[in-house]
């Protein structure tokens, strides 16, 4: 004990007290870089190339997200014979598929749009798409609301009705700028608005002053209804129809691949750009897009007005009724595609829509008739597009 006074005890008791400090402080350091330097370093990096994922709570990061949603998933009975067992064992996965595909899937298909409608406007394009989607959320609030079917409800000035009102007007006056610079900027030169929509447009209404002696029809407030027709028309659907195909192609890796071999025989590899002729060569895809806007109709009903009297078969319908058509029922109807009718198969497409069902017209996720939609052709050929970039 003579060996130990009570300086040395003292030098290795302060010894032992900065050895601690000094762990407790690497151990602390190791923390910091392991659970918030490293992941924030980590989403950074993929963040700067474009792939978003969920925010992840310090320290645990997505761990009870991920084991709620395995909970809730297991909790309910699956049925037999059905195989789809991504969603069950993987719910993580189908939520963040839906919520950063479709993130992505909306911003191409805004570009896409966007650009188609005003060429080179195309950043004003996508600042008004903005603001429609504002006005679709806010009106769709309403349309929640328990007393939004009274008559008169929506001019009530509440604050909700309000900012609908400033927002409709705030597109309008976006959309009207947009219009009116491309008029100042070729005035005069009748023809010359240039090839995307609007130029088709001012050209169209144009014409109509020529012919009709100065009569407008087509005016600017015609311009902007039909502007934010398109605009709502053709954006969120294709992006829903694309984001759909991403999820059954990523469950479904047997089409996957066959989808991919198509494109590449069609397309070649990566960075080949697609032409106009590839279009009707993609047999595959045709299948896929198909029994995907089978399985997901992106507009699942319709509605519509007799504005006469109408005889159909024995049936007489007359004028004024409300006609409501379950698209999506009738994609689901066993009795028109067979007990396979809610899996995903687009073999069932192999020798055309025809073949595929008891009756012609039992898919229609484009409708039929006068007011069939005006955007398939483009909305079939965008998707594609769109699928053989990510596919290469
Ligand atoms: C997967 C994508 C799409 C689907 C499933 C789809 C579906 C439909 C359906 C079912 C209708 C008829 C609605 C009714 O009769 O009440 C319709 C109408 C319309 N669609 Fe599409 N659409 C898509 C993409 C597009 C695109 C990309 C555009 C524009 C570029 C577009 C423009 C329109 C327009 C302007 C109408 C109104 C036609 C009229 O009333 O005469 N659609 N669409």
């Amino acid at each position: 004990m003579e060996y130990f006074g009570d300086r040395t005890w003292s030098t290795l008791s302060t010894s032992l007290l900065t050895l601690l400090v000094l762990w407790v402080a690497y151990i602390f350091v190791g923390m910091v870089e392991k659970f918030l330097i490293t992941p924030m370093r980590l989403k950074r990096i993929m963040n700067r190339q474009g792939v978003q994922g969920p925010s992840a709570p310090l320290f645990v990061g997505n761990m009870p997200e991920v084991i709620r949603l395995q909970k809730a998933s297991e909790e309910k009975d699956m049925k037999t014979g059905d195989y789809d067992i991504v969603a069950r064992i993987l719910p993580y996965h189908i939520q963040n598929c839906q919520a950063y595909v479709g993130d992505y899937m909306t911003n191409v298909t805004s570009d896409i749009i966007a650009k188609t409608a005003f060429g080179s406007s195309y950043k004003k394009g996508k600042k008004v798409l903005e603001q429609l989607f504002a006005l679709v959320n806010l009106t769709n609030q309403r349309n929640k609301q328990r007393f939004a079917t009274i008559p008169g409800y929506s001019i009530i000035p509440m604050p909700l009705n309000i900012k609908i009102i400033l927002t409709k007007l705030a597109v309008s006056k976006s959309l009207g700028e947009i219009i009116q610079s491309r008029k100042d900027m070729v005035k005069g030169d009748n023809n010359a608005y240039g090839n995307d929509l609007l130029g088709f447009m001012l050209n169209a209404a144009m014409e109509e002053i020529a012919i009709e002696g100065g009569k407008v029809h087509f005016g600017m407030q015609s311009l902007i209804d039909n502007c934010k027709t398109f605009f709502l028309a053709g954006q969120e659907t294709t992006s829903t129809l694309l984001t759909w195909t991403m999820m059954l192609l990523a469950s479904h890796t047997t089409w996957q691949e066959r989808a991919r071999e198509e494109v590449i025989e069609v397309c070649g590899h990566k960075d080949h750009p697609i032409d106009a002729n590839m279009f009707r060569k993609f047999k595959t895809l045709d299948m896929i897009l198909n029994e995907t806007l089978r399985l997901f109709s992106i507009v699942p009903v319709q509605n519509r007005q007799t504005l006469m009297d109408v005889h159909l078969g024995e049936l007489h319908i007359p004028k004024g009724l409300a006609l409501y058509f379950p698209r999506l029922a009738i994609h689901h109807d066993p009795t028109l595609w067979g007990e396979d009718v809610h899996e995903f198969k687009p073999e069932r497409f192999v020798d055309g829509i025809a073949k595929a069902t008891k009756h012609p017209l039992a898919l229609m996720p484009f409708s039929f008739g006068p007011r069939f939609c005006v955007g398939q052709g483009f909305a079939l050929d965008e998707a594609k597009s769109i699928l053989v970039v990510i596919l290469q």
